[in-house]
């Protein structure tokens, strides 16, 4: 079996955190049950381009017991848990994904993957998807279709789409409600803290934090920031976002003015040079800078390096620029998603649901074969409301149900007042 890791010697350690995940993750656990009993993708190849941690070693197994043949690569440099590389190199999974790897590497991994041969791909931020259709199109006429994990990946999918460049169907996990509202928003809010905290040891507690874009993933970095005790700016460029942000109570206002005032700045937009050039020359002294979107093109650190006098690593993940006049900047984990790169990303109990959207996803696709034309879909109504139900009962949580008369209420038009 060929693979590429870090250490196979880490495999044990990453045995116990896979485990510890996995308790985590019952509504995963049960459609895994399921899978073992009708194995859905039985015989079929499936590549995965993810953040290879302890949460996708768990849809691993899902898909396994399904009948699937998995390959993965990572679909981040720096997202990698090694340990967990190894561990599932031992239970038999093909991986290709270093922690720290560079580009070159990255996409090398991501041809290893494709070399499989996939039937069905699982994607976060379409870089397996845009490089099948830009450098393997012959590997086109086997993938039945695919999945997608994040937003970033699905405005990418979109964009070809319209483009009339995607020639397979691709189910948008991420616009799941089971998905963003809790893997974004609580999930990113909470690892993306967890992450410059661990990078940084920073009190949070009184310290000016401005979070550049309130979509699910700013909102809830904004929140959790605020509960830490930050003093919290936000900045937009959506009225409604900006609108909501202050109606939760946060300070809005252009980037320009609130890089005088930052201490610490998160940027989780999904857009290009948010923080730039003219940012960075009034900044404070010490400012700290971090991305939690999708690819490190947030924060455009080409233009910080040319302005830069000096630069050296002062912890690990913790790069200081000095620029003329003796400033300095401190930049976190090369501008990689901060909540992987410096910590363990998302907890276990947001990503059961976000990868069983997947595991159903692509179960989806499996039914559905040649009746799908290419086109981004959405997880099925059905499944969203499936998995929510799921978890409420993984969580012991009992809800009401509509009565007769109140669903015949809903669906009328003729009573008022
Ligand atoms: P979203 O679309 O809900 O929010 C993005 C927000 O950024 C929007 O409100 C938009 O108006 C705003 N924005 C765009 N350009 C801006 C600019 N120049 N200045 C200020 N605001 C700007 O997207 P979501 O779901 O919050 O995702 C954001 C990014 O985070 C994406 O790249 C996504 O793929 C990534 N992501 C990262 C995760 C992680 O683990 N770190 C998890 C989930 C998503």
């Amino acid at each position: 079996m060929k693979y590429d890791i870090g250490d196979i010697k880490l495999a044990a350690e990453g045995k116990f955190r896979i485990e510890w995940a996995s308790r985590q993750m019952p509504v995963l656990k049960l459609i895994q049950e399921r899978f073992s009993k009708e194995k859905p993708f039985k015989g079929m190849r499936i590549s995965g381009c993810l953040h290879i941690t302890s949460e996708t070693a768990n849809l691993a197994y899902a898909l396994k017991a399904g009948g699937a043949d998995l390959v993965l690569c990572a679909s981040n440099p720096l997202s990698t848990q090694d340990d967990v590389a190894a561990s599932l190199v031992k239970s038999g999974f093909p991986m290709f994904c270093i922690k720290g790897e560079d580009n070159k590497t990255y996409y090398s991994h991501i041809m290893a993957a494709l070399d499989h041969k996939p039937q069905l791909t699982i994607d976060d931020g379409a870089d397996l998807v845009s490089t099948i259709h830009q450098e393997r199109t012959g590997l086109l006429r086997d993938v039945i279709g695919g999945t997608e994990e994040t937003t970033t990946g699905v405005i990418r999918l979109k964009n070809m789409a319209r483009a009339k460049k995607l020639k397979y169907p691709v189910i948008a996990v991420n616009d799941a409600k089971t998905k963003h509202f809790f893997d974004n928003h609580y999930g990113t809010g909470q690892s993306t803290i967890d992450g410059i905290t661990r990078a940084t040891n920073i009190l949070w507690s009184g310290n000016v934090v401005v979070v550049a874009g309130y979509g699910y993933c700013g909102r809830g970095v904004a929140r959790r920031a605020h509960g830490m005790g930050a003093r919290v700016i936000v900045c937009e460029i959506d009225p409604i976002s900006a609108l909501e942000a202050a109606m939760d109570g946060f300070q809005v206002m252009p980037l320009m003015h609130a890089a005088a005032l930052g201490d610490v700045f998160i940027t989780l937009t999904g857009n290009r040079h948010v923080i730039d050039r003219a940012h960075f020359a009034r900044m404070k002294n010490g400012a700290i800078l971090a991305n939690s979107g999708h690819f490190n093109v947030e924060i455009n650190i080409p233009a910080l390096e040319r302005m830069a006098t000096a630069k050296r690593r002062t912890r690990r993940l913790v790069d200081e620029y000095e620029l003329a006049g003796g400033k300095r900047i401190y930049l976190l984990g090369e501008g990689r998603l901060i909540n992987l790169a410096a910590a363990e990303g998302h907890p276990a109990s947001v990503m059961d649901m976000s990868f069983a959207n997947q595991a159903l996803g692509l179960e989806y696709l499996v039914k559905n074969k040649g009746r799908l034309k290419p086109d981004v879909y959405p997880v099925p109504l059905e499944t969203d409301n499936e998995v929510g139900l799921l978890k409420l009962k993984s969580m012991d949580i009992v809800i009401d149900k509509l009565t007769r008369e109140q669903q015949k209420y809903l669906g009328s038009w003729e009573e008022g007042t």
